[in-house]
């Protein structure tokens, strides 16, 4: 199905589908208006509906498998190449395998691979993943050296497709189902979320890490929250991610300072 909107309300179009359609869109330019063709289940269209109001929704012509999968290329972050399961990674290079087709998060979305990017140049430790999705962020922390690597996430079927995705890439991590703005969460070192920034200023406020890279929300946006300071920014696309230490007094987070500052 389609969604047409004015040019002007692409960005916030863009950021609305993406929770509904979270493994990816097709985007085509038509006049002052911008299509942004996705690939829903059946109860998909009444929530576009919900979401997006007067907006026409059309059904996508056929053949949108093959330029579905033609879609879902893969990405280098961190060093890390991130990808369908159907293209093969380069040879020598430590790879996050995701399929897109049950997937809340690929890897390819901006905020995923500029998580990836600060992760990479953290001190590693214990890592918790956030609102996990499909488990990309998790398998990329195991990748990158973190241990041990739990995941959490609302949706039992984030906790399901996580799962798969640790098993697909035979990566050492413990998914659970939990809210992070209310559940017990497990100490670690380091937590990434990358949510919408309510939430993320809602885990923030009770963080069980002192390190948090964070993300889900645009380049003029960011969390604010008393106790926390940034040390690095990444933005793509018009994207943010953020390492945030937290400045409490006993804060263990002076001992991990590898964050490197991006313009
Ligand atoms: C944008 S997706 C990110 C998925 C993945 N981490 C990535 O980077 O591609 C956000 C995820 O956070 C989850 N989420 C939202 N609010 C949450 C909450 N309060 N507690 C736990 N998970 C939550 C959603 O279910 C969704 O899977």
């Amino acid at each position: 199905m389609a969604v047409r909107v004015p040019r002007d309300e692409a960005e916030l179009a863009r950021a609305r589908l993406l929770e509904l359609a979270p493994a990816g869109f097709e985007e085509v330019e038509a006049g002052d208006t911008l299509e942004l063709a996705a690939y829903l289940e059946e109860q998909g269209e009444d929530l576009v509906r919900a979401l997006f109001g007067q907006v026409s929704v059309s059904s996508v012509e056929p053949g949108w498998e093959d330029r579905w999968r033609a879609f879902h290329r893969p990405v280098v972050a961190g060093g890390l190449w991130l990808g369908p399961p159907w293209e093969p990674p380069p040879a020598g290079m430590s790879a996050v395998v995701v399929d897109p087709g049950r997937a809340f998060g690929t890897g390819a979305h901006p905020t995923t691979r500029a998580c990836v990017e600060l992760l990479a140049d953290l001190e590693r430790g214990s890592c918790l993943d956030a609102g996990c999705g499909s488990g990309v962020l998790a398998v990329a922390a195991v990748r990158l050296g973190f241990e041990p690597v739990v995941a959490v996430d609302l949706e039992p079927e984030a906790v399901e497709v996580a799962r798969a995705t640790a098993r697909l890439n035979r990566a050492r991590v413990e998914v659970r189902r939990a809210d992070v703005l209310r559940d017990e969460l497990p100490p670690a070192d380091v937590v990434v979320a990358n949510i919408e920034l309510a939430v993320v200023e809602g885990l923030l406020a009770r963080s069980p890490a002192r390190v948090a890279v964070t993300s889900g929300y645009l380049s003029d946006e960011g969390p604010r929250m008393p106790g926390w300071e940034r040390a690095a920014r990444v933005e793509l696309e018009g994207w943010a991610a953020d390492v945030l230490l937290a400045d409490r007094a006993g804060s263990t987070a002076g001992g991990n300072r590898r964050a490197r500052s991006f313009p």
